[in-house]
This record gives structure tokens, C-alpha cells and sequence, in this order.
């Protein structure tokens, strides 16, 4: 399975517009410790020509763009055969509005996603008005049934409920329901070799523990680095767990569980422009690096 990370950036990217945090504010100044990010997405293929995308980042255009393996060699066309939305949340959806043109695309996403996105954030209803008749909707369950995506015939896919938050905009917001938010893990038939994708992790519970634990590679939320870091930088009023999303420092954090596997490359993903990691030159970066933990960066490829 070929693997491409299109965004490993929470919501906002960095920089982000409205931010002038130590990273923003550092990246605009040239650090060269501070990488730019675009927003959470990555893309598998099993043949290297046909692609399924995973959320569709309000970035998407960009990273397309910036990924040769994408453009289409037809004079219409294009590589990206399936779509799997891992939420609602608006920096893994709203870039479908971007796709337009490529409609009809085919969405897989569980029904309470689906439920989102024809009702408080219609992307699926508004695109029906353009050519190709908008969507084809294939549900994803959360029963453990795996799925699979024709384009790559040798592998499996399973959604793995999780607990993590609904979107600020969602009527389920701060009561999220199984379905609102999975992470998938992808399996090689052949080989048994899996993919685990959680690119938004509010709690660790064991069963997900257990499903990490048996991972070769493992592309994890790293939102944050403490809790409170947004409210300590002024920026808001949330903690990490509000929003759904674990903290990777401290007790009870992500690196301490992290620390218990053995198999799996450990990879974080979805960091958001706050975290300090995001610098190489700090000691929370040499700190992780000491964990065996690596920070995915855009354009990143990983085969398994
Ligand atoms: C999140 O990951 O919590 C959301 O994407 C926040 C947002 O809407 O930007
Ligand atoms: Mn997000
Ligand atoms: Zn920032």
C-alpha cells in the first residue's frame, strides 16, 4: 500500500490567517525549523494509478497540485476513485466543494456523517445541482463490518467507532454519537499488513488501544501537546478534550499509551500550529523524537 500525506495539519494549517503563535509567526519569518502544513488529509493506493482519498481538506486544490501522481493524463479525469470522510468536522469535508467538477464522486462515510452533510453542512444535497448528479453514497458501518473499495481489490476496510467530539456547527456538538467520528483501519489480504488512520482521538479506550497495538503503521491524532495549550496562548477558551482530541504530553497523554507498542511505526498526524513539536528546534520536538514518534509533514510517503 502506497501511502501519501496531502495535509498534516489540523484545522487552519499553518500558518494559519488570523495566528502569529511562536510556529506562525516563526514560519513567516523563514525559521527553517518550521515547516508550512496544509490541512488533514492523506491518500492510499494499492497500484500507485488509482487513488482513494481520505477527507477532503479545504487545502485539497493545493494538494493536488503539489502531487504529480494525481493530475489527471486524460483530458478529463481524475485519480481519485473514492472518497472516505472520517467525520463531519469542516477541515476534512469542506474541500468537496472544490471536486465539483469531478462529480459524481464516491463518498464513503457512516450514516450519521452522512445525516451532517445533507442537513446542518449540505456539501452532499448542494453538489446534486451539478453535473454527474453530486454523490454516490456507500455507508460505512460501525459494527465492525469491514468494506471494500474496488479500486484497490486487495485490501480490506474496517471504521473503528471512536470517541472524539461532533463538529462546533453540529446539533450533536459536546454529545457525539458512534459514527460522528471513526477511525479505518486497512488490511492487506495477502500480507494482513494494516494501516490504522485516527486522525481525531478524544479518548483512549482499550479497544482502540488493542486495534493500535496490532498496526504496522499507525497515523495518530497529534493535535496538541498539553491540554490547556490553546487557552494558555490566549487563543481559546477550549482544552484539547473539549474539541475531541487527546493531548500527547503529560499523564494520561498519547506518547505515555504510544509507549506500550511495540509493532507499529508511530506517526502523528493532525497537529494543530499551536504545538510546539511543529519546531524542530524545541525540547517537546527532541522530547517526542526520544519516544520513537515521527511527525508526518505534507508530501510525506510511506509504504507497507
Ligand atoms: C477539530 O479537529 O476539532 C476541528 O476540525 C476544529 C475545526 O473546526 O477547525
Ligand atoms: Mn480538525
Ligand atoms: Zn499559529
Amino acid at each position: 500500500m502506497k501511502i501519501k500525506i496531502l495535509g498534516s495539519s489540523a484545522g487552519g494549517g499553518l500558518p494559519q490567517f488570523n495566528c502569529n503563535c511562536d510556529n506562525c509567526k516563526g514560519y513567516r519569518a523563514g525559521k527553517p525549523s518550521i515547516r508550512r502544513r496544509t490541512q488533514s488529509s492523506i491518500t492510499i493506493s494499492e497500484d500507485g494509478e488509482n487513488w482513494v482519498l481520505f477527507n477532503t481538506s479545504p487545502d485539497i486544490l493545493e494538494q493536488i497540485h503539489n502531487s504529480p501522481f494525481l493530475h489527471p493524463q486524460q483530458r478529463r479525469e481524475t485519480k481519485i476513485k473514492a472518497i472516505v470522510f472520517i467525520d463531519a468536522q469542516i477541515d476534512h469535508t469542506t474541500g468537496l466543494l472544490m471536486l465539483r467538477e469531478g462529480c459524481p464522486h464516491e463518498v464513503y462515510c457512516t450514516k450519521e456523517v452522512h445525516e451532517e452533510l445533507n442537513t446542518s453542512f449540505p456539501l452532499f444535497t448542494m453538489l446534486t445541482h451539478w453535473d454527474g448528479g453530486g454523490t454516490h453514497y456507500h455507508e460505512v458501518a460501525t459494527d465492525g463490518t469491514s468494506f471494500e473499495i474496488p479500486v484497490m481489490p486487495n485490501y480490506s476496510f474496517k471504521a473503528v467507532p471512536l470517541i472524539s467530539n461532533a463538529p462546533p456547527y453540529s446539533k450533536y456538538r459536546d454529545k457525539p454519537r458512534a459514527g460522528d467520528n471513526i477511525g479505518m483501519v486497512v488490511i492487506n489480504k495477502q500480507t494482513g499488513k494494516r494501516l490504522f488512520y485516527l486522525p481525531g482521538l478524544g479518548v483512549l479506550q482499550q479497544a482502540i488501544i488493542d486495534e493500535m497495538r496490532i498496526a504496522d503503521v499507525l497515523l495518530v491524532d497529534g493535535t496538541l501537546w498539553t491540554n490547556d495549550e490553546m487557552i494558555q496562548n490566549g487563543f481559546s477558551s477550549k482544552l484539547g478534550t473539549d474539541m475531541g482530541h487527546v493531548p500527547l504530553s503529560g499523564e494520561g497523554g498519547l506518547i505515555e499509551t504510544l509507549d506500550t507498542l511495540e509493532k507499529p511505526r508511530k506517526i502523528l498526524i493532525h497537529i494543530n500550529n499551536t504545538n510546539p513539536i511543529l519546531d524542530e528546534t524545541t525540547q517537546e520536538y527532541r522530547e517526542l523524537i526520544r519516544h520513537n514518534i515521527e511527525i508526518s509533514y505534507d508530501g510525506m510517503h510511506i509504504e507497507i
